[in-house]
């Protein structure tokens, strides 16, 4: 289950209840589907080939089709990242900068772990949403963000758009940015 650390005071929020209406105060969709519905050759697979990426998506298709009907999204794909990927360190360093976008951030954690930063309202500011598999997240527009990986830095999660020309990231210079 997804896990929250507010970056300003270091205090974490746990349990899916808590985490969920957190993230609701914040305006940010949290959802978890269950994980374990992956055929158990796919559970620890980071590096998927076009058939294994389709499997997943298949697995998975009436949760992807019910959120895409709720929210308006009309495409997706899978993202697989570990450190079989090319330049796993620069493209990291290219993600870790905060950015907003003009359509919602949409991730389905399905193998592995990732977190997305987040900067809150203000009483709250920049927060950490670490999230494995099952984890469901949208980030809405316009709330600056970015997503990374975790220590274990591997990945497989389906991706879900409006237009995929909306996810262009617009940078987001922001001084009260916590490290
Ligand atoms: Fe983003």
């Amino acid at each position: 289950m997804a896990e929250i650390r507010i970056r300003n005071t270091n205090e974490r929020i746990s349990g899916e209840q808590n985490v969920r209406e957190f993230l609701e105060n914040q305006e940010v969709l949290y959802e978890h589907w269950d994980a374990s519905k992956l055929p158990a050759h796919l559970q620890e697979k980071f590096v998927l080939s076009d058939e294994e990426k389709a499997e997943v998506l298949s697995t998975f298709n009436t949760e992807i089709t019910d959120l895409a009907g709720r929210r308006g999204y009309k495409t997706w794909d899978i993202i697989t990242l570990s450190d079989a990927t090319p330049n796993l360190d620069e493209l990291l360093k290219k993600f870790e900068s905060v950015h907003t976008h003009t359509e919602d951030e949409v991730r389905a954690i399905t193998a592995g772990k990732g977190i997305f930063v987040i900067k809150g309202t203000e009483e709250v500011g920049y927060f950490d949403v670490e999230l494995e598999a099952g984890d469901v997240i949208s980030v809405p527009e316009r709330i600056p963000h970015f997503f990374t990986l975790m220590d274990n830095r591997q990945i497989v999660a389906v991706r879900l758009f409006i237009e995929t020309e909306g996810w262009i990231a617009h940078p987001f210079e922001d001084p009260a940015f916590v490290k």
